[in-house]
């Protein structure tokens, strides 16, 4: 069985809900504290054995590329003025993997950035990670949680959770029998279903395994809801070919695509780190003190 080594990271969505500030810049460049929300999400695949990074990339994502290279002035600067300690963080970023870029020039949706990262990836299974969800789990990371259940039954594999019936209009949803603890084998998939007609309540969450044979299943997908390529109608169209297994992902996950899942990412990354968490805590002690009286 062929190893997972690379990771496709689509990034060329418009990033409308975060508008003015993604004019010009990636939503996914916009920092939990101090560390863009994209280099977490390649920390995740490096933590578990990911050595390719392929981003599919748009238009004013120039930022991306730039993070994740070498930045000899500014390592010049930082020596020249005695702050080496910050030499070492940034040098780190661009030596944790090999980061290729390809160019989704039309945002088809999701499963069309896939779709464009087939010359890269070629005849091998490749992780998926979405560059708006964060999933901590310091222990087993996100995407190591799925190439374990790959390793078991070398199909691809859908990372989910357990959402609310009145959420399921937000995610691809996925019905299927439960064969081990958090582990199903798939029956059936739909994008975005109305509550009063979703088939469950297990939805994925922005991580996937998937075998090569996904890009033949795209190409035949029509353009599905909201005039997009949905990457879960063409993983429907792969059900009916080979199977297809979901694995609720444990860990504590942050939608940052959205203001509030971002505030609150934001909020609960500062309450964890040591040199934020004392100034943050009293703060919000002292807004609800504030709030209480008005
Ligand atoms: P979203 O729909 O959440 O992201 O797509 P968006 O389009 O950037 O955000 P809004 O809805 O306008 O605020 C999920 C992920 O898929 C990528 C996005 O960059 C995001 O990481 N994506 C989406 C693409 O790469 N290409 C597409 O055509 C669509």
């Amino acid at each position: 069985m062929k190893e997972v080594k690379k990771a496709v990271i689509p990034v060329a969505g418009f990033g409308t809900r975060f508008l003015p500030a993604t004019k010009a810049t990636p939503k996914e460049m916009m920092p939990i504290v101090d560390k863009p929300i994209i280099q977490y999400i390649v920390e995740e695949a490096v933590a578990s054995g990911i050595e390719t990074i392929i981003f599919v990339t748009g238009r004013h994502k120039r930022a991306i590329e730039d993070h994740f290279d070498y930045s000899p002035e500014l390592e010049y600067s930082l020596m020249k003025s005695g702050k080496e300690e910050y030499v070492e963080i940034i040098r780190q970023i661009s030596d944790m993997a090999d980061f290729v870029f390809i160019r989704q020039k039309e945002q088809l949706g999701l499963g069309h950035a896939v779709l464009t990262a087939e010359p890269l990836v070629g005849d091998e299974p490749f992780a998926v990670l979405l560059g708006d969800e964060l999933i901590i789990n310091e222990e087993k990371p996100g995407i190591s949680q799925l190439i374990e259940v790959y390793q078991k039954f070398g199909k691809s594999v859908l990372g989910t959770t357990e959402v609310s019936k009145e959420e399921t209009n937000k995610y691809g949803i996925v019905d299927g029998n439960l064969i081990e603890e958090g582990i199903r084998l798939v029956n059936y998939l739909v994008e975005k279903p109305d509550p009063s007609e979703a088939p469950s309540t297990s939805a994925i969450i922005g991580r996937y395994i998937l075998t090569p044979n996904i890009f033949e299943s795209l190409k035949k997908t029509p353009f599905g809801k909201g005039g997009e390529l949905q990457l879960t109608d063409a993983l429907m169209n792969l059900r009916g070919k080979e199977a297809i297994y979901s694995k609720d992902i444990e860990g504590v996950r942050h939608d940052t695509g959205n203001k509030l899942g971002y505030i609150k990412a934001i909020i609960d990354f500062a309450l964890e780190r040591e040199d934020t968490r004392d100034f943050v805590k009293d703060l919000i002690l002292q807004k609800a003190d504030q709030l209480k009286g008005s």
